[in-house]
């Protein structure tokens, strides 16, 4: 396997691996499904790339909503506070529910969106996160369907960003020590 891509960034998940554990994660929740229908929510941006590559190895009727927040600034640091940017724009009330998170980290993003979430009353309400970072949790909470579980290090690509940058990288790629804040 290629470990590092034509700009010198280390690999640490490779489109293929990506591909492959996609696909067992969509078989997962279909299988949960057991026939009923789907809303999707993905939390923009990062999530998008995961959502729509998801969405399409999951075998049930979906529909899709977005939510955008706000808890990072230009760099990595979290402010602490979640704001929400962009909310739903159809009701959950009654549904089965799919939040579509690309990190799991300290937990302040998602616990902010589940209780949100809940006010409305779903059928049901689960969590699939590609990467989770169980280490930095301060938030209670944790993914129903996890990707995988990294150690504390900072990525880019399949939708990550570092400002806004490095989103269309393919693979999930290290950040170089060097360019962060
Ligand atoms: P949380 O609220 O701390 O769980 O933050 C989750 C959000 O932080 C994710 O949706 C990402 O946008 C961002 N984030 C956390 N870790 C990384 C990373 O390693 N690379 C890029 N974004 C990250
Ligand atoms: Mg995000």
């Amino acid at each position: 396997m290629e470990t590092v891509t034509a700009k010198g960034l280390e690999v640490l998940y490779s489109r293929q691996q990506i591909a492959d554990r996609v696909a067992e994660m969509g078989a997962q929740i279909s299988r949960d499904l057991n026939g009923e229908k789907l809303v999707m929510i993905g939390v923009l941006k990062g999530a998008a790339f995961f959502l729509v590559d998801l969405s399409r190895a999951i075998q049930a009727e979906a529909t899709f909503d977005f939510v955008a927040v706000s808890s990072y600034g230009k760099g990595q640091r979290s402010s602490g506070a979640v704001k929400l940017i962009k909310d739903l724009d159809h009701s959950i009330e009654g549904k089965n529910v799919l939040v579509v998170e690309d990190i799991l980290d300290t937990g302040l993003t998602l616990a902010y969106l589940r209780k949100l979430f809940l006010q409305q009353h779903p059928k049901s309400l689960r969590i699939a996160t590609l990467l989770d970072k169980p280490s930095r949790r301060m938030e209670q909470i944790e993914a129903d369907y996890v990707g995988f579980s990294i150690p504390n290090l900072f990525v880019i690509g399949y939708g990550m960003d570092f400002a806004e940058r490095y989103r269309n990288l393919p693979d999930i790629c290290l950040m170089p020590v060097e360019n962060q804040e």
